[in-house]
């Protein structure tokens, strides 16, 4: 009898099972509108000029590969501190933000969540709904209760604000919120200034600990004005925050598993003991982070000429999707469906596109086109060579 035989077969996950899927399809053509993977105008992945520019730097210095410190290599943290808050966030200069590096965005949330869970053990989560499935699921498994406040409104594509307002301003005061920065995954649909001002004071007034999920940093506007809602909710008086940010999209690093957690804290003693206690967390779990992808991102952001050089390059990721929308929108109309306008309204990798799951799953079964069951499509999936495929199957799918 083997001790794993009541081991019940898990779903495959949401949006990494349709790679493998869509890999093993053996149709062609078939377009992968699932992951949020950054594609070049010849669909293929790319590793930035500045990446391998980087690279080249590192194998130069033939560096031994020993461990790292727990909370990550201390260039990396520095630069990405400065990257996530600017240059002249006055919690960073007081010493009061804690930065470590973590495996990707995804190990930055977990090791956020874990560290919570220690700390405030009677905390709710509350996230907006929709959001990315793996939000949810990682929250659970570090034990917390999890709630959703509401974020879409599905008529106007765009933020349902004075819902989302209210829910935050019901909320139990020490309740974990969950925020986008930008590029809000799934719907595209972002706050704008004035509504971050309104969360930022929402979150004070009610006593909430907001955590921002940065995945996207400069796919929407650029660098600094995709991360302007932390500098919102530290200008509005907000004491302790998280961030957690990846470089997986931004510096194409996504196999490399380079993200980082930021807690600011109420005082430099806080931010010691916070840090003692997350690098507990990450020694308890991986140990200690990998060398290589944060090695890539330090040199970048230590060296005027490269960074200059990735920022162009994310300039001109940003700039293929948007004009990837413009292509589907406009071939959609084409096709006697205007109605999907607000594509081009929508910020980041994806569209929420408004398809049902049967619409999607007919996608899939009818034209061997992968998109996620909410209707979440990568747009940055689009190029020329696809688009009219995909627009004239997702015309006949809307009816
Ligand atoms: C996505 O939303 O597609 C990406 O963040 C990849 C992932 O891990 O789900």
């Amino acid at each position: 009898m083997s001790f794993f035989s009541s081991v019940a077969l898990a779903p495959d996950d949401p949006i990494l099972g349709l790679t493998d899927a869509w890999l093993a399809d053996p149709r062609s053509p078939k377009v992968n509108l699932g992951v949020g993977v950054y594609y070049d105008a010849d669909g293929r992945q790319v590793l930035p000029e500045s990446v391998m520019r980087a690279e080249a730097t590192l194998t130069a210095r033939r560096r031994a590969r020993s461990y790292i410190p727990i909370d990550g290599l201390p260039d990396y943290d520095s630069a990405t501190q400065r990257l996530v808050f600017g240059e002249d966030c006055a919690a960073a200069a007081e010493g009061r933000v804690v930065t470590a590096q973590t495996l990707g965005g995804t190990g930055a949330l977990r090791v956020g969540a874990d560290f919570l869970k220690a700390t405030l053990p009677f905390a709710k989560v509350a996230i907006s709904q929709p959001s990315w499935p793996n939000h949810q699921v990682l929250f659970r498994a570090a034990g917390f209760e999890i709630g959703n406040y509401p974020y879409y409104h599905a008529d106007s594509h765009g933020v349902d604000f004075d819902a989302m307002l209210a829910a935050l301003l019901a909320m139990d005061a020490g309740t974990v919120v969950l925020l986008h920065a930008c590029c809000h995954n799934p719907t595209g649909a972002d706050l704008s200034t004035a509504q971050w001002r309104e969360v930022a004071g929402a979150v004070r007034d009610r006593g909430l600990l907001p955590f921002v999920d940065m995945a996207y940093q400069g796919f929407d506007r650029g660098i600094a004005e995709d991360a302007q809602g932390i500098a919102i909710l530290l200008e509005a008086g907000v004491e302790n925050l998280l961030v957690a940010n990846s470089c997986s999209k931004s510096f194409s690093l996504y196999g490399e598993r380079v993200g980082a957690l930021s807690l600011v804290c109420a005082s430099a003693d806080e931010a010691r003991r916070v840090r003692s206690q997350v690098k507990q967390t990450i020694r308890a779990n991986y140990s200690n982070p990998p060398t290589h992808g944060a090695a890539l991102v330090a040199t970048i952001l230590g060296d005027p000429d490269l960074r200059a050089q990735w920022e162009e390059e994310v300039g001109q990721m940003r700039g293929r999707i948007k004009a990837m929308r413009n292509g589907l929108v406009a071939r959609l109309a084409a096709l006697g469906h205007p109605e999907f306008a607000f594509i081009n309204r929508q910020a980041g990798m994806f569209t929420y596109s408004g398809l049902s799951p049967a619409q999607v799953q007919r996608l899939r079964d009818e034209f061997a086109i992968y998109a996620v069951s909410s209707g979440r499509i990568c747009v940055s999936a689009l190029n020329e060579a696809n688009l009219d495929y995909v627009a004239d199957a997702i015309a006949r799918v809307a009816g």
